[in-house]
């Protein structure tokens, strides 16, 4: 692989970078945002949840956007709302400012979830297109792990604003980094923009041999006639998107949120007493939740999307399992409590190297480009209300039904990803991107 694409994945990266801390640094500033503004429970629970409402709207709108006006811009312009969200929080002299910031943080997030895995997936060669989208996923868990640190940095001091102020960092390189990389080749053959596109794809591929059937490909997928909602009328695009939406769905409704953002709660329940043994057993989910991506990120583009699935589900379907019968037993001490935290290791480290990136890569790559961008966001805008869905009743259901019931239900509802991807899911590996929207639609 040429350097240049790796370095235009990886400024594209920092997206999920910020998307990882924007979501995983509330957790411990929310303690002392609570004891400064004197936040009862219910401003709590919403300081909480306003930036999924604003990933919700960011993600809706940024697939058009894109259309519009490219990858580059649209990417560009995420950066820089992350830098206003980021002043706006930590500098904000009450609640509503703060739930302002946040809710800006979110619409940043929201862009930024739809426009980096589509813009890598655009200007990644074939052969490595899984592994350089399975690098925006790391940069999530690597931003969710950063959070994690910098909330225990300033936990002393009770520095709230660092905490949320720091994002600020990233946000000026991405903003920087996006200004010196190139538009998508993809996006600039759709304007018309022929021989700068050219330009653009032989920057990526070694031979003309390439370059000329990646063109080749683009111009037959550009001959669908579709724009718009109106498109996905269409059968077959309308599989696409039911493939799409599917994924991204399934991918929060087995439950990986509920780990990620209740780590310390479940790690309570589950018999470890002190705080700073969970804040540590948490640091040690983050960092099997980081390396277990580099696992994805090797194998993706050898053996492929559907087999790492399969592994990566059945995994996740024991440690549920597990899970739920460890909670199902009167006392949680001894070897309970290390079945039950082994267990939630096991879940994390199988998300991390199947159903966390390859969710991403698969709704980047199937949809034709005229429908690219509309496609991701509605895909993307569904994996967020899924995430609000789950995290907002997770403690409401472990009141209502039970843990072990509770955990059961993620459990099941592995087994009917694995049956989804069977039947619905295509192997993309290795092929022309424009080749296999085609083959998906
Ligand atoms: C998911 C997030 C999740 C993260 C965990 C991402 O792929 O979309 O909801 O928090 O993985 O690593």
């Amino acid at each position: 692989m040429r350097p240049f694409v790796l370095l235009v994945a990886s400024v594209a990266a920092l997206g999920g970078l910020l998307f990882g801390y924007d979501t995983g640094v509330i957790s411990g500033a929310i303690l002392f945002i609570t004891k400064d503004f004197a936040l009862p429970t219910r401003l709590q629970e919403f300081t909480i949840s306003v930036v999924l409402l604003g990933c919700i709207g960011g993600a809706a709108v940024s697939g058009s956007i894109a259309d519009r006006i490219g990858r580059r811009l649209t990417l560009f312009s995420a950066g820089v709302i992350f830098i206003v969200g980021a002043f706006v929080s930590a500098l904000a002299p009450n609640e509503s400012v703060l739930l302002i910031g946040r809710a800006i943080v979110g619409v940043a997030i929201g862009f930024s979830s739809v426009i980096a895995p589509l813009y890598i997936s655009e200007v990644a060669p074939a052969d490595v297109r899984g592994a350089l989208v399975s690098l925006y996923q790391f940069a999530i868990t690597a931003g969710i792990l950063g959070a994690y640190v910098v909330d225990y940095a300033f936990a002393a001091g009770g520095q709230w604003r660092w905490m949320l102020g720091l994002a600020f960092v990233p946000s000026l390189v991405l903003v920087a980094g996006m200004f010196a990389m190139p538009e998508s080749p993809r996006y600039l053959f759709k304007t018309g923009d022929d021989a700068r596109a050219r330009d653009e794809l032989a920057r990526i591929y070694d031979n003309s041999a390439q370059v000329a059937a990646e063109e080749n490909s683009i111009r037959d997928s550009l001959r669908i006639r579709a724009a718009g909602w109106e498109a996905f009328r269409a059968p077959n695009l309308r599989r696409a998107l039911f493939i799409g939406i599917g994924l991204a769905v399934l991918q929060q409704v087995t439950g990986i949120n509920t780990v990620i953002y209740y780590g310390p709660q479940i790690l309570k329940m589950a018999g470890i007493s002190s705080n700073s043994a969970s804040i540590l057993a948490e640091a040690l989910i983050g960092t099997v939740n980081c390396l277990m991506t580099l696992v994805a990120i090797f194998f993706v583009d050898r053996i492929g999307r559907k087999p790492l699935l399969y592994a990566g589900l059945a995994g996740m379907f024991v440690a549920l399992s597990a899970l739920a019968y460890a909670f199902a037993q009167p006392h949680l001490s001894g070897s309970l409590s290390a079945i039950a935290i082994g267990s939630m290791m096991l879940y994390v480290g199988c998300f991390a190297f199947s159903l966390g990136p390859i969710v991403w890569i698969l709704i980047s790559e199937i949809f034709p480009l005229p429908v690219r961008g509309l496609g991701m966001s509605i895909s993307t805008l569904s994996n967020w209300v899924g995430n609000f869905l789950v995290s907002q009743f997770f403690l409401t259901m472990i009141a209502k039904f039970g843990t072990p019931a509770t955990f059961g239900m993620y459990a099941v509802l592995c087994i009917a990803t694995i049956a989804f991807v069977r039947t619905m899911v295509p192997e993309t590996k290795r092929e022309l991107l424009e080749r296999v929207s085609l083959k998906a639609a």
